[in-house]
C-alpha cells in the first residue's frame, strides 16, 4: 500500500519533469527553426552576417543575428541548448522505468507472453540501444549520398523494430516503445553527433583554423532527423492514453503510418514558413490526408466483434466485473501496484456499468486493453457477454 503510494509519487515527479523538459527542447527547437525563416538582411548588417531579426516579447525588444559561419571573436560565454535534450531522454528513462520495468507483467509484457519481467526489461534495454546503433550504421554507410533513400531506411528501421517488438510487448507498450526509440535516437544525436562536432568546429575557430565542412554538414543531416522524430514521437508518447491506436493487431504499420503523416505534417509546416505556396507542396499534403485516412480506416472498430449474445442479467455481470476488474478498480484495491483505483475508475455497482458503459466497451469489448496485460484471463466469452449486457442497457 504505502509501495505503491510513493511509487505513484515517483511516477507523477518523473513525468512532469520529463513533460517540463520536453518543452524545453522542443520549444527551443521549434524556436530555432522559425528564427531560421525570420532572418534578413537589413540595413547596416555587416557582410559576415546572414540577416537578423527583431523581436518583440515580454514587454521587450530582441535583436538577433545569424553568421554566415561564425564571427571574428566567440565570447566565453556562449549559450549552448543541450540539457534540455539530456534531461528529456533521462527523465523519460526514469519515467519508462517507474511504468513499464517496475510493473512489467501489468504494462511491458503482452498478455500471452511467457517472458519473465526481467527478461522484457532487457529486451526493451536492448531495442533501444540496439535500435540507436543500427540507426547510425545506416547513417554511416553511403545511403548518406541520397537523403531520401537513407529517410526510407530509418523509416523502414523503425518498423522493423516495432514489429519484432509485437509479439513479445503489449499493444500499448510497442507503440510507447517506437517513440521512446526515436526519442532516443534524437538525444543520441545532440550527445553523440550535433555537439561533439560542433564543440570541434568551435574548437578550430578559437584557434584560427578552418573548421571541417563535414563536421558541419553531418551535424546538420542528424538535426535535420530530429527535426522529422519530433511530432511522431509526440503522437507515440501520448499514444497509451488512446487504447484504439494500439487496437490494431500490425503495430509496425501503425508507426509506419503515424510516422508517414508526422514526417509529411513537420515538411508541409516548415517548407510553408520558408515561403513556398501549399500548391507546391501537394505531395506532403496528399501523404499526410493518406496516412490519416489509412491510420482511420485500419482502427475502426471490427463489426464482427459485436457482441451477439443474448445479454446477460445485472447479476452476472456484476459478477464478471467482479472477477475480472475489481482488483484493480476498487477505491482501495486490492491489487499491490495500485493505492486507488486507477483513472478514479471503481467498478461495482450496476451505476458504475452504466456510468462508464462507452468506456468499458471500448476497452473490453471492441478492444482487449483491459483487464491490464489480461492479469486476470477473462476470456472472449466473459468479452461478449459483458458486451451484450452493456449494450442492452
Ligand atoms: C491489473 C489491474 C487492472 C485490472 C484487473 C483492470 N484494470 Fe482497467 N485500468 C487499469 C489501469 C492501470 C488503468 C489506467 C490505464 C492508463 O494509465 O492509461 C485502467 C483503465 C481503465 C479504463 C479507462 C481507460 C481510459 O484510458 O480511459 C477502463 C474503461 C477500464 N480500465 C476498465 C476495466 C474493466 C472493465 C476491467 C475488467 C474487465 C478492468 N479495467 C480491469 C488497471 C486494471
Amino acid at each position: 500500500m504505502l509501495y505503491s503510494y510513493f511509487l505513484d509519487w515517483a511516477n507523477l515527479l518523473a513525468r512532469f519533469s520529463h513533460i517540463i523538459v520536453g518543452i524545453g527542447w522542443i520549444g527551443a527547437s521549434f524556436y530555432f527553426v522559425a528564427l531560421d525563416f525570420s532572418l534578413q538582411k537589413q540595413e547596416g548588417d555587416e557582410d559576415e552576417l546572414l540577416g537578423s531579426a527583431w523581436e518583440v516579447h515580454g514587454g521587450g525588444f530582441y535583436q538577433t543575428k545569424k553568421y554566415l559561419v561564425a564571427p571574428a571573436h566567440l565570447p566565453s560565454n556562449l549559450i549552448w541548448y543541450k540539457w534540455e535534450a539530456y534531461l528529456t531522454f533521462l527523465s523519460g528513462f526514469v519515467l519508462l522505468s517507474l511504468q513499464y520495468y517496475v510493473n512489467a507483467s501489468s504494462y511491458l509484457l503482452a498478455p500471452e507472453s511467457s517472458l519473465r519481467p526481467l527478461e522484457g526489461v532487457c529486451i526493451s534495454v536492448l531495442a533501444l540501444g540496439g535500435g540507436w546503433l543500427a540507426y547510425s550504421g545506416l547513417c554511416a554507410s553511403r545511403l548518406t549520398r541520397w537523403p531520401w533513400l537513407l529517410g526510407l531506411s530509418v523509416v523502414a528501421l523503425l518498423g522493423l523494430i516495432t514489429t519484432l517488438l509485437t509479439p513479445v510487448f503489449s499493444g500499448r507498450a510497442v507503440l510507447l516503445h517506437a517513440g521512446a526509440l526515436m526519442g532516443t535516437i534524437m538525444a543520441c544525436n545532440v550527445f553523440l553527433v550535433i555537439i561533439p562536432n560542433q564543440r570541434k568546429i568551435v574548437g578550430a575557430l578559437l584557434v584560427g583554423d578552418v573548421p571541417d565542412a563535414r563536421l558541419g554538414a553531418i551535424g546538420k543531416q542528424r538535426s535535420m532527423h530530429n527535426t522529422y522524430f519530433t511530432l511522431p514521437v509526440l503522437a507515440l508518447m501520448l499514444s497509451p492514453h488512446y487504447a484504439v491506436l494500439s487496437s490494431y493487431e500490425w503495430h509496425g504499420v501503425v508507426v509506419l503510418l503515424i510516422l508517414v503523416l508526422g514526417a509529411s505534417l513537420r515538411h508541409l509546416w516548415i517548407s510553408h514558413e520558408a515561403g513556398r505556396a501549399f500548391a507546391d507542396l501537394r505531395f506532403a499534403i496528399t501523404s499526410a490526408v493518406l496516412a490519416l485516412g489509412t491510420l482511420m480506416w485500419l482502427l475502426m472498430p471490427d463489426a464482427s466483434l459485436a457482441p451477439r449474445e443474448k445479454p446477460v442479467g445485472v447479476h452476472q455481470a456484476l459478477k464478471i466485473v467482479e472477477q475480472h476488474c475489481v482488483t484493480c478498480h476498487d477505491t482501495i484495491p486490492q491489487h499491490e501496484s495500485f493505492s486507488s483505483a486507477p483513472k478514479g475508475m471503481v467498478l461495482k455497482t450496476e451505476a458504475d456499468l452504466r456510468r462508464f458503459r462507452a468506456e468499458i466497451l471500448r476497452q473490453v469489448v471492441y478492444s482487449e486493453q483491459m483487464p491490464l496485460g489480461n492479469e486476470t484471463g477473462m476470456t472472449s466469452a466473459e468479452r461478449m457477454k459483458l458486451g451484450a449486457f452493456l449494450l442492452a442497457r
